[in-house]
């Protein structure tokens, strides 16, 4: 949904950006900026700069940055929207929403309440007499006071209706309670509570509301665990177990396990980044959730028969995005001359978190795993199978940087495509040979072309014109330094400009001084995507002095319409005659849809 204009302006003007900021970093005032620890990377000194004029942040490590919204959806990891809302919070102001939305919306939040208050009627129990018997089940599992805590931990007690009486003193209904899926109807249509004699595990999403329950039993009964089903705040698919924690890792990925226990003895073993799909399959809806946190997964699922099926089937839906994936296969315990099955949460108690911490960063697991991948892509009994397995294996093996690695597995894959050690090896030097020549080139070239240093980031965002851009940027620059230098007419039209991301920003800035609203940085995350604002905000923090900014500005703007004059094949576009072309093409295209 779009928010209007005037709301956004005033949530901005009420979320200075050092009060926004200052609330998870601390910073320290140098000249006119403030300086701390960049929350978005590890660093040990501080390249974090807030800006209060501008109204901006920005990392000179990590090159993230943006105005108040921006660092919200960064730190919080919101959508826009949810950044909004999280910010109107905070500063009191109600968010206008449509009325349809509204009604929903109330609806939602008496289920988030009631799951909390839910959450909290245990967590207090599991500190109880009547919490005895879950309090023995974590010291036997060896869950310490601290990780009980974390993940929020509670107990049911071994009563009917302990839960509904409670929650119905709190003013909840029998049919919130029914539809949150705290309570179950018998065949008389009494109610009684879902969950009794369990440890109890509520599912938090990553913006901290309780919208579901795991739980499992303290004996061997069944079912092993019961978790909430489906409800109007409850997507098992769109929800992972753990990630309200993991999302404030600073590990480079995340781990994917099985069981939510095996979360729990992870994070109390350091291992912050672990999150569980509790019982089902990885499904897509958590791929594109797990993107908003990184860009690397490592699969820990049950060395089992089960656990191969689902890192398979993980595997083949990672295998469709942009992940790079990581498989870390834990190994089978021999016990009475027998293999059994081990998950996380038993690997560590037997080998400990440093044992684990090797299978982490070895990389030797997710090798095998591709390598095992490329053996099942060919027919290693015919002759042709062999040569093209030999092919591709020789480029994944010249990939591995350790020379060691390399050694290793160049002989494993000899043994798998029948062929000698040193034939392989040959193969393997060649592909390697191959490579270093590519990053040499790759190299030179950057070396040659310094301007490409100065690109953006993002690929996308990439100039096509590094002459026309600079001025493009230095247009920007002088237009949010200094108000008063904009012309009374657009000296330029958005599609002069060489990037149309520069353009877009262009258009933004004049369609605010128009409007008569604030022309600032800030007011940019609702029209432009994360990367966009990091490389705008990145334009900003260049130097670019006011004084003679007049002059500065028409000559930018002569190098802008001299550059598009080439593009067009030599003449000018009029600024406004160009604007309604593009009125009328977008028209006759029926324009880009807007989401
Ligand atoms: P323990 O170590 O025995 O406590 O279990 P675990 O955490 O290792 O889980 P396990 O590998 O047995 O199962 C993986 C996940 O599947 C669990 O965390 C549950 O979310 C889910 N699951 C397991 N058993 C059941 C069951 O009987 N019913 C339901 N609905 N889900 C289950
Ligand atoms: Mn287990």
């Amino acid at each position: 949904m779009a928010f209007p204009q005037n709301f956004l302006d005033e949530l901005i003007a009420r979320s200075d950006i050092v009060d926004v900021v200052g609330s998870y970093v601390q910073l320290q005032r140098k000249g006119s900026n403030l300086f701390g620890l960049c929350p978005f990377h590890s660093e040990k000194t501080g390249s974090f700069s807030v800006s209060p004029d501008k109204q901006i942040y920005y990392c000179f490590g990590c090159k993230k940055g943006g105005g108040a919204v921006n660092f919200i959806m960064e730190e919080e990891h919101l959508s826009f929207p949810d950044a909004v809302r999280f910010l109107a919070k905070r500063a009191g102001m109600e968010v206008p929403e449509e009325e349809g939305d509204r009604e929903a919306g109330r609806k939602r939040q008496r289920l988030l309440d009631l799951n909390r208050d839910a959450a909290k009627f245990y967590y207090q129990l599991l500190q109880q007499p009547e919490g005895q018997a879950v309090r023995s089940y974590l010291e036997r599992r060896q869950i310490s006071r601290g990780t009980a805590v974390k993940f929020g931990m509670g107990a049911s007690p071994d009563a009917w209706d302990v839960l509904l009486t409670a929650m119905t003193k709190r003013g909840y209904t029998k049919s919130e309670l029914l539809e949150a899926g705290l309570a179950v109807q018998n065949k008389n249509g009494g109610l009684y509570d879902k969950f009794r004699s369990r440890l109890m595990l509520p599912v938090i999403d990553t913006r901290g509301d309780v919208v579901a329950f795991g739980s499992r039993v303290l004996d061997k009964s069944e079912p092993k665990y019961m978790n909430s089903s489906e409800t109007p705040v409850y997507s098992k698919r769109r929800v992972l177990y753990g990630l309200n924690l993991a999302k404030k890792s600073k590990r480079p990925n995340i781990i994917l396990c099985e069981g939510n226990l095996d979360i729990v003895t992870l994070h109390q073993a350091g291992f912050d980044n672990a999150v569980a799909s509790m019982g089902t399959a990885l499904t897509v809806e958590q791929t594109r959730l797990l993107s908003r946190f990184t860009g690397e997964v490592v699969l820990c699922y049950d060395n089992d028969n089960a656990g191969k099926i689902a890192t398979e089937r993980a595997l083949q839906i990672l295998n469709n995005s942009e992940f790079s994936v990581k498989v870390l296969q834990l190994p089978r315990r021999l016990v009475n001359g027998e293999y059994v099955k081990q998950d996380a949460d038993d690997f560590i108690k037997l080998q400990g978190p440093d044992a684990f911490e090797r299978l982490l960063s070895g990389s030797e697991n997710g090798v095998e795993f591709r390598m095992a991948q490329v053996a099942g892509k060919h027919d290693l009994g015919s002759d042709e199978g062999r040569i093209a397995y030999c092919g591709e294996i020789s480029d994944l093996l010249a990939g591995l940087s350790s020379a060691v690695e390399r050694e290793i597995y160049t002989a494993r894959a000899a043994e798998a495509a029948k062929i000698t050690p040193e034939a392989m090896k040959l193969e393997v030097q060649r592909a390697f040979g191959q490579r270093l020549a590519r990053e040499k080139r790759a190299q030179l070239r950057r070396d040659l072309n310094p301007a490409a240093q100065l690109q953006p980031r993002e690929r996308t965002l990439r100039y096509e014109n590094v002459r026309s851009a600079r001025a493009e940027e230095g247009i920007l620059r002088l237009l949010l330094l200094d108000e008063s230098l904009f012309p009374s007419q657009p000296p330029l039209a958005a599609e002069q400009f060489s990037s149309s991301l520069l353009g877009r920003a262009f258009a933004a800035l004049w369609q605010a001084k128009t409007d008569g609203r604030t022309v600032s940085m800030a007011s940019l995350a609702a029209t432009f995507s994360p990367e966009e604002m990091s490389h705008l905000t990145a334009i900003c923090q260049q130097p670019e002095s006011a004084r003679n900014g007049k002059q500065a500005l028409a000559d930018y703007i002569r190098i802008v319409q001299t550059e598009a004059a080439k593009r067009t094949g030599g003449t000018q576009t009029d600024p406004l005659l160009a604007a309604t072309e593009k009125y009328k093409d977008k028209k006759g295209t029926g324009g880009k849809q807007h989401g």
